[in-house]
Order: C-alpha cells, then structure tokens, then sequence
C-alpha cells in the first residue's frame, strides 16, 4: 500500500486501487473496477466494512465515541440547540440563521394538517395492531394525498417534500398512540413549537385542558435530537437503498420504518424497558441476568448493550443517562427500572466478556426510562425513535438523490445447486 492507492497481487498480476480521502475518520479503497479487472468480489456480510456512499451530514468515531452532526458536537448540539434547528441543520447543512429559521418553521406550521380521509385508513387497523406497522403504512399511504414526485433538481420541490414530510409525520405518530387507547385524532396547533405541537396532539385528553409541561417538552426535544441521524445505520441505508431505485420519498421512509422496528435496530428502546420488567418480576438478580448474555447456549442478549460502530460509550447513551436522572428527579418519579438499569450497567461494565468485546450502553438503553416517565406506552417508544430518526432519513435520501449516487444492488458469492435438469413430480 502507498499512500493514495492499494496494491493487490493476484494470480501472478498486480492491480491498483485507489484510495478516497475523507476530511476525517475512515478512508476507503474505491474497488469499483475490481471484478471488472479480476473477477473477485469483495464478501462482507453485515457491510462491516463497506462504505456505501459519500456522505457529509453525520461523522461518528466508534472508538473515541464521537458524534458530529454537519461537524457540530453532539454534546454542544444536544445543549445548546433545538429539534427543529437541528432538522434544519441536517437537512441543510449549515445552522440558520433567524431569517431561515423562520422561513423553515413557518413552512412546517403551513403543512401542520393531514387529510381527513387518513382517519378512515387509520379506522381500518385493529387497535392492537403496533404502531410501527401502522406508521410505515400511513406514511406509505401520504403518497396517496401528495402524489407528486419530487424533482430532485429542484431545491423548491426538495424543501417542500421535506416540509411536508415533517409537518405531518407529526400527525402520524400521534395518531397511531391514539388509535391504540381509541382516542379522537387531533389536527395541530400552530401557536407551538414542533414537539409541543406533537406532544398536545399525542397526549391531549378529550374531557380536559391540555397544559405544557416544560420539563417533559424539554427531555422530549432531547431525545429527539440525539435520535436525529446516525450516518449509515440500518434503516437510513434502507431508505437510501429504496430510494437508489427512484423511488419516492414518502415511500423509502415507510421502507425506513420498517427496518428501524426491528429489535436489533430502534426496537431495542422497547426491548430494553421489557427486559428491565422482566428481571424486576424475576427478583432484580441483576448477575443472574448477566451471566444469561454470556451465555452461548442462551438466546438472550443485554438488549440496550453493544453497537457495531461504537466501541466505546456511546456519547448518546452519556447524555440521556444524565437527562433521564435529571427528568426523574424533576418530575419526583422514582422508577425500579432505572435502579435495575444502573446496577446492569455497572455489573456488565465491570465483567470481563463485556470488557473484551468492547459492549457499552447504546443510545436505547436509557432513552426507555425517560419514555416510561413521561407516561408514553413501550410499544409506542419506537415510533418516538422514528419522528426523531426522521430528519436524517430525509436529510440522507436528499444527499443521495441530488448527488445521483446509482441504483443500490449488491452482489454475491452463490453456494447453492450447480445446473441440474427439472424432474417431473412423479419421478421424485
Ligand atoms: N449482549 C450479549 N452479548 C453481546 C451483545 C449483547 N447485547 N452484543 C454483542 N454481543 C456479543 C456477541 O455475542 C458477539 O460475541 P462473540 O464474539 O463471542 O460471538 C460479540 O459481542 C460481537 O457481537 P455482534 O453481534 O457480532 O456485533 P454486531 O456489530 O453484529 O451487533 C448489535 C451489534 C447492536 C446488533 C448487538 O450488539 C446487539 O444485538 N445488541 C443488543 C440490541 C441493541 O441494543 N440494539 C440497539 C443498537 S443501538 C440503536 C440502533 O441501532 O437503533
């Protein structure tokens, strides 16, 4: 290897490959020609090591525990900014200023309704039906009621997708809680800010006056920063993927949804409160719990533990821990799970499996605790994750689109039959 450029020696032949700059963090070899002049693929299941775009919105260190967003620290941005803002700043790269903050702010108060006839859609799901699979097919379904494509070479059609998008998302994720509790479906309220608005919407009862609670306003607005985007994680390189293929915007976000429910992905902050349930009912022997995710013959993992870019505390996990101690105290709420949490923490922390493998707390692994506070049910905690993941998804459709990066379409090394001939079924 040289210093711009990889050296591969195959088969008696020497071949080049050149090496791409970043402006901090991985460099990667461009194998593009790779197959073309060898007839190798590269094999990486799980995309550890493969970089799948070029990408200027999100940089994290894995192994300092590190999180920029446009190149803002997470910790100054989670202090200092707000959800909207940030939105703002992910999809447009620079913070704004007050003019474009407003402009921004305005447009999303603009589109801050959803057509009456989503109730009837919404009507038709089982209460009981989780709110991620209600949310991926409502936001499916607003294609249906914005049905124009958007112009990726228009900056205009761009902000107005994104807009409309985050208006009404909104709309969607409160209206999936209140279908579960079978709750009237409220329009919004443009004398509030984006999560006020949301929170009214979600929590407002039909036979009381609905009262701001700052402190909950406040923790809510965090969480959803530190949720806004993470580089190329599974649902975003979903949603990048769907929309590889041209795919709409509203549609490669259902994708997104999709993918974020998993257990493994944004389902974890509901797996997570589960799992802390579990071990309180089963006495809160917090080691016995331990030794079980060490456990090779045993399924169960320390849900909320572990990442496959940080090896080192994840820098989210930090500041939630702080605001859901923080959240807690205010609201004077004293909550077993949190204790059976800080105990977990420090037992598995300490261990040596833990340890070596580099397993610290993620972002889910708190963010739960503050959910359970503010009285929002577990198996609305994903669909939380969503609204805030939602900004970077769109922020990383967008950069896709406009810088025309091709269809996604990975390749494969085939182990399966060799050619055989087609048997009749009674010959088999
Ligand atoms: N509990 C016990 N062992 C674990 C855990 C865990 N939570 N996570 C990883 N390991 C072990 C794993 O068994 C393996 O051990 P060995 O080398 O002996 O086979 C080693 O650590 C490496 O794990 P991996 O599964 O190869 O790592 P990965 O990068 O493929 O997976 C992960 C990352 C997040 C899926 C995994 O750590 C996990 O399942 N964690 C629990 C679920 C979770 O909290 N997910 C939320 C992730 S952060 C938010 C988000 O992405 O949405």
């Amino acid at each position: 290897m040289s210093d711009n450029k990889v050296i591969l020696n195959y088969d008696g032949n020497s071949y080049e490959y050149p090496i791409v700059d970043s402006t901090i963090g991985d460099r990667g070899i461009d194998i593009s020609k790779l197959r073309d002049q060898t007839g190798l693929i590269t094999l990486d299941l799980g995309y550890k090591n493969t970089g799948a775009t070029l990408s200027e919105i999100t940089y994290l260190d894995g192994d300092k525990g590190e999180l920029f967003y446009r190149g803002y620290p997470i910790e100054q941005i989670a202090e200092k900014s707000n959800f909207t803002e940030v939105m703002y700043l992910l999809l447009h790269g620079d913070l704004p200023t007050q003019d474009q903050f407003n402009t921004f702010n305005g447009n999303i108060k603009k589109y801050n309704f959803v057509a009456e006839e989503m109730k009837k859609i919404i009507d038709a799901f089982p209460r009981s039906a989780h709110p991620m699979g209600v949310l991926s097919s409502l936001t499916s379904a607003l294609t249906a009621f914005n049905p124009k494509a958007v112009n990726v070479n228009s900056k205009e059609e761009m902000d107005l997708a994104a807009e409309l998008l985050i208006a009404k998302f909104a709309h969607l994720a409160a209206w999936t809680y209140r279908k579960t509790l079978g709750l009237p479906l409220n329009h919004g309220d443009n004398n509030l800010n984006y999560v006020e608005n949301f929170y009214k919407m979600a929590f407002r009862q039909p036979n009381a006056d609905f009262e701001i609670n700052p402190v909950v306003v406040g923790a809510l607005d965090k969480l959803l920063i530190l949720h806004a985007d993470h580089e190329q994680n599974c649902s975003t390189s979903t949603v990048r993927m769907v929309g590889s293929a041209h795919t709409g915007l509203f549609a490669s976000v259902s994708a997104g949804i999709s993918a974020l429910w998993g257990p493994l992905h944004g389902g974890a902050n509901q797996a997570v409160i589960e799992m802390l349930e579990l071990i309180e009912k089963d006495g809160g022997d917090v080691n016995k719990w331990v030794e079980k995710a060490k456990d090779k013959n045993d399924s169960f993992r320390l849900m909320g533990f572990g990442h496959r870019v940080y090896k080192n505390f994840d820098p989210r996990a930090k500041i939630i821990k702080k605001a859901a101690d923080d959240l807690l105290s205010a609201l004077g709420i004293e909550d077993k799970a949190l204790d059976i949490a800080m105990q977990l923490e420090k037992v598995a922390l300490e261990d040596e499996y833990f340890i070596e493998r580099k397993l610290y707390p993620n972002v889910d692994f708190y963010s739960g605790i503050i959910y359970r506070a503010l009285g929002i049910p577990t198996e609305m905690f994903t669909v939380m994750f969503a609204l805030g993941r939602l900004p970077g998804w769109i922020a990383q459709w967008k950069e896709m689109r406009i810088k025309g990066d091709p269809i996604g379409r990975p390749r494969q090394v085939y182990q399966g039959a060799q050619q055989r001939d087609y048997i009749d079924m009674v010959n088999r």
